[in-house]
């Protein structure tokens, strides 16, 4: 998990001063459409389908030539493979369109959960992910809360992330919950609950979660944590089967909380992810448009503008 790291401060003059073109990418053209609004920056459309055969096709519904582009296109599933493809193919049409320099801004980057090699004979899927940007003609790289921000120290460009957990926390003060306890669900995420702690107010604290490398099953644990009678928000990078945040709103009952709320940066909500979370007494479910979908209450265009324009 991320360690909540420092940003390389190369990227925060990147972009200040200059003007960029958006190219929306056809998966985030909405937040592009958002991001383009809050900076004055103009979009590019792109024409995209998806041949008989499954390939994918984009074409660049615009001029590019001699301008710093940022092509906003997320790579969440499904088809997160085809996504990735159109991304890199948005990026070599940028380039022999006459593009002086290619920012990917990718709020959410499929494979980086396997950062690491975890058993012998894997490899490390990031880093190939990144490899291939760059390969197609990325230069710079922007997304929001890796899930480990070491991995960027391998990217063959200039890149950096920045998070959403402040925006969220946000939504649940806006929504009369200031000074919740703010919990995350590993050790290795407290970085998570601390930022929505700067903002709730609240206590914060951390279960602990083990996973079998080779079943992929979890075990979590509470040690000295104390939620009576608490409204707790329950915070983690992604969401994916849900069945950690299930695990955490049962450990939480068991201890009494008052109400259970959750909020994530990326939330998948594979199959029936969503209504066992809700099943498991968790009254509310609140993501980004990181993933667009029924949980996308919270947007990341102005974080995303801000860090074009190297604001934060
Ligand atoms: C893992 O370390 C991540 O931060 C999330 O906790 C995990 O991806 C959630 O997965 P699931 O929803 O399947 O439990």
């Amino acid at each position: 998990m991320d360690k909540g790291l420092k940003p390389k401060p190369a990227f925060l003059n990147w972009h200040r001063g200059i003007e960029l073109k958006i190219i929306s990418g056809p998966t985030s053209k909405e937040l592009a459409e958002n991001v383009s609004n809050l900076t004055g920056y103009s979009n590019v459309p792109v024409i995209s389908k998806v041949f008989p055969d499954g390939e994918s096709y984009v074409r660049l519904d615009g001029e590019v030539k001699g301008e710093d582009v940022a092509i906003i296109q997320t790579t969440c599933p499904p088809a997160q493979d085809g996504r990735l493809l159109q991304l890199a193919f948005m990026a070599d049409a940028a380039k022999r369109a006459g593009a002086k320099k290619v920012t990917a801004v990718v709020p959410y980057l499929a494979y980086a959960r396997q950062d690491k090699m975890f058993l012998s004979g894997e490899g490390i899927s990031v880093e190939t992910i990144a490899r291939m940007l760059k390969a197609a003609g990325i230069d710079e790289f922007l997304t929001v809360n890796l899930h480990s921000e070491m991995s960027l120290k391998q990217f063959p460009f200039a890149s950096r992330t920045v998070s959403a957990i402040p925006l969220i926390a946000d939504y649940f003060v806006k929504k009369g919950y200031k000074g919740a306890y703010a919990l995350s669900p590993d050790k290795g995420a407290m970085y998570i609950a601390q930022q929505a702690q700067s903002v709730l107010g609240g206590d914060a604290g951390h279960l602990n979660k083990s996973r079998d490398r080779y079943t992929g099953q979890t075990v979590q644990t509470a040690e000295g944590l104390n939620v009576k009678g608490q409204t707790v928000l329950i915070l983690d990078d992604i969401i994916s089967t849900g069945g950690t945040i299930i695990g955490a709103a049962k450990i939480l009952r068991e201890q009494g909380a008052k109400h259970v709320f959750c909020g994530c940066v990326h939330g998948l909500l594979i199959g029936d992810a969503e209504k066992r979370i809700l099943d498991a007494g968790v009254e509310e479910i609140v993501g980004t448009d990181s993933v667009p979908g029924n949980i996308s209450k919270v947007s990341l265009a102005p974080l995303i503008s801000q860090a074009l324009k190297g604001a934060v």
